[in-house]
């Protein structure tokens, strides 16, 4: 049996991983410091697993801390190598990610993302660990209008969020071309990931008012919100509203433990993938789709253009469907569906 480090299991894409690994019988161990996600996740993530008569053993252990704490992930990984047990590969989700907060406190940022992913990888090196799937994010490219982005495609982050994104994936790259060949390392640039798992027992938690537009929806949908307001229906766009590439999280989630696989069985490597659904959907078809399946109102206003957006952002996942073998992806509907019922079962978050 394989055993996970996954950091940040606590949040949103973070907790449907570590569900999808106990389900598929691994190991879990957690860190997380719950700065931004709620110690009520642990338990929804056992009810969610424990929910299907099959699954008796529970493998899972949690360290509450800061990465930014050098000493306690060298303690977390003593505690596991006392237990006879060697961490076979590290997910790695701990960051901040609010982009707004980012500008105004990128010292914090770079702190907390950057400097907490080189004292992970010290104490990896450390204990011979040198399997890592990193979670990045297509903010790390320049956005092209209308045109699907490739793993190759110019990189031009415009936020000191996603400059810490980019600034950990060149010094993944940095570390994979050192002398040492034995580093297993894939950054995952994830699209728009949401949705929740299907039991509604898991889902987004935003701690402060959301500036996403899944939970935005939600909470109109739910009247806690008044109104929508989308940010433009004047972008080059077939309605006018702009496009994202809209990924179900047990898809991001599941397409971890493939990655995490793929590496453990490889020679070392470096991998980058997109990781998206490869199919644009506008603010007006999300919207519209979300009431559709849901039997909801969503009463929106157009308002300018948001500082800083782009009207299309949709990857070319070529070559994650090719590597990883993937034949299906849940449907915008399902997304809805399944956000919606989160939603509904837990209108205040945890
Ligand atoms: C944002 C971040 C990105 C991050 C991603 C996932 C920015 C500029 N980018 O991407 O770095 O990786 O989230 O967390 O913040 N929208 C509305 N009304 C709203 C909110 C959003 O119309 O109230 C629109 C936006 O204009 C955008 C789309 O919905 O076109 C998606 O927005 P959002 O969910 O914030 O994601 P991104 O901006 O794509």
């Amino acid at each position: 049996m394989k055993n996970i480090l996954v950091t940040g299991g606590a949040g949103f894409i973070g907790s449907h991983t570590c569900l999808a690994l106990l389900e598929k019988g691994f190991n879990v161990f957690i860190i997380d410091s719950f700065e931004n996600s709620s110690e009520r996740v642990i338990k929804r993530i056992l009810e969610a697993y424990k929910s299907n008569k099959n699954n008796l053993n529970i493998n899972m252990k949690v360290f509450k801390g800061n990465l930014c704490d050098k000493y306690f992930i060298k303690e977390v990984f003593n505690r596991i190598k006392n237990e006879n047990k060697e961490i076979h590969g590290v997910i790695h989700f701990a960051g901040f990610k609010a982009v707004a907060e980012s500008f105004v406190e990128p010292l914090y940022y770079w702190q907390n993302n950057v400097v907490g992913t080189i004292n992970l990888l010290e104490i990896m090196n450390e204990f011979n660990c040198n399997n890592l799937v990193f979670s990045s994010s297509a903010t790390v490219y320049e956005t092209k209008d209308n045109c699907l982005l490739n793993e190759s495609s110019k990189f031009g982050p415009i936020n000191p969020y996603g400059n810490t994104k980019y600034s950990i994936e060149m010094l993944l790259k940095d570390l994979f071309q050192s002398s040492a060949k034995k580093w297993k390392l894939a950054s995952l640039r994830y699209f728009n990931p949401i949705g929740a798992h299907s039991s509604g027992l898991l889902g987004e938690d935003p701690k402060d008012t959301p500036n996403n537009i899944f939970p935005l929806i939600a909470n109109t949908a739910l009247g806690t919100q008044k109104i929508l307001k989308i940010y433009g229906n004047d972008w080059p766009t077939k309605d006018g509203t702009p496009v994202r590439d809209y990924i179900h999280v047990m898809d991001l989630a599941e397409c971890h433990l493939k990655v995490l696989k793929f590496l453990i069985n490889s020679e070392p490597e470096i991998l980058y993938l997109n990781v998206g659904t490869g199919i644009g959907t506008s603010v007006l078809d999300l919207v519209k789709t979300f009431e559709k399946v849901n039997n909801v109102k969503i009463p929106f206003v157009f308002e300018k253009r948001r500082i800083g957006d782009g009207s299309f952002l949709v990857a070319d996942n070529s070559l994650l469907i090719s590597k990883m073998n993937i034949n299906y992806f849940r449907s915008i509907e399902d997304m809805c569906r399944d956000g919606w019922k989160w939603k509904q079962l837990n209108p205040k978050g945890y």
